[in-house]
């Protein structure tokens, strides 16, 4: 089966981070080397209905995959992950990129994010550094590294006194226990890599991608 999607639903419009964590349950963590691989790749993910894609700046490559998403699968919206500069937020909006995640938080890039236009979703682990986000307006955000953190029981804990934040876990994220993320109020989406395994990609798999995107159609958010 493919899922079909309207292909220019998010094409050149400006999103929220919220808008980035609702398209859908999961946001596949993605590392790459080569462009070529980059498009088939999004394709793969599209073709399962996973548009959101978070490339990492972990590879001298990333950049220049980002670029090459951005230009080849308009279908899909790729965003960049592991952002923790401003010349990371600069240089992944240059090349592209619709929306910026990074595994920390900092005052500067949360400023060069918003310079750029880019949605943000930081990481944060602790309560201190939920409340320096949300000094800066930011109140949809990733919880990292989250099964190492603490997983569902420190959501919960959270939910309390931050009962205005939504997040994102990813850490740690499986098929296997996202639904207990999801089932959190507070829990918008997950993210996590299990979605493109390094074999899979090496060995050009698109079909178990695209398989491995569609096993996540069962997974369901509770309705805020
Ligand atoms: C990461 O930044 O590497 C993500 O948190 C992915 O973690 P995972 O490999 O445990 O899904």
């Amino acid at each position: 089966m493919v899922v079909k999607m309207d292909r220019n639903l998010y094409t050149a419009e400006k999103l929220t981070a919220l808008q980035v964590m609702l398209d859908a349950p999961v946001i596949p963590v993605i590392v790459l080397t080569d462009t070529r691989q980059a498009v088939l790749l999004a394709r793969a993910l599209v073709a399962g209905g996973i548009r959101m894609l978070e490339v990492t700046l972990r590879t001298p490559r990333a950049l220049a995959c980002i670029e090459a998403i951005a230009r080849d699968v308009p279908e899909a919206v790729v965003g960049a992950g592991t952002v923790r500069s401003a010349a990371d937020a600069q240089a992944c909006a240059m090349a592209g990129a619709r929306f910026a995640v990074s595994p920390g938080y900092t005052h500067s890039v949360g400023q060069a994010c918003r310079d750029a236009g880019l949605p943000l979703l930081p990481g944060v682990a602790t309560g201190s550094e939920i409340m320096m986000a949300q000094e800066d307006g930011l109140t949809d955000l990733k919880f990292f590294p989250a099964m190492q953190a603490g997983g569902p029981s420190m959501l919960n804990a959270w939910s309390g006194p931050f009962g205005d934040v939504r997040f994102c876990p990813t850490g740690g994220v499986t098929l296997q226990n996202a639904s207990e993320f999801l089932a959190l109020p507070n829990v918008v989406c997950v993210g996590g890599s299990w979605l493109v395994p390094a074999a899979a990609l090496q060995a050009c798999d698109w079909a178990h991608i695209t398989q491995l995107a569609l096993d996540t159609a069962g997974l369901r958010r509770v309705p805020a």
